[in-house]
């Protein structure tokens, strides 16, 4: 498996993202800090181009003890990515939806090494007769 250099981290914002093409799959790169993540640029509900949606902290509703809401608060630690068709969103770390952990992203394998960031692209999925 080949390791293909794809961007400088420097070159991300945080959070930031940058969508590439590497051998003809698009591919989203995601920074958050120092960590940086990738998966492929297909949404697994009808394939949108979900790496490119909005980034976002997930959205919780503030419960209390009496169990009435006082509204919506911000995630301080969890960051999603918003696919743009249909608003599917994804945890960037992990890939998975927040609700449903079996509905997820494809993950891609990266690998920095002196602030560069490479990816091995996937096997492309096998194709039904
Ligand atoms: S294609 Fe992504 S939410 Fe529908």
């Amino acid at each position: 498996m080949s390791e293909i250099r794809v961007c400088a981290v420097s070159d991300l914002g945080d959070p930031g993202r940058k969508v590439v093409d590497v051998n003809g799959q698009e591919i989203g790169i995601f920074r958050l800090g120092e960590e940086v993540f990738a998966y492929l640029n297909s949404c697994p509900h009808l394939d949108g181009p979900v790496c490119q949606g909005k980034i976002l902290p997930l959205a919780l509703e503030a419960v209390g003890e009496d169990l009435t809401s006082s509204g919506r608060v911000f995630s301080k630690t969890q960051m999603n990515v918003i696919c743009p068709w249909h608003g599917f969103e994804f945890d960037i770390r992990t890939g998975e939806h927040p609700t449903n952990k079996r509905i997820k992203l494809r993950k891609v394998k990266t690998q920095v090494v002196d602030g560069e960031i490479f990816v091995a692209p996937l096997r492309p999925r096998a194709t039904p007769l």
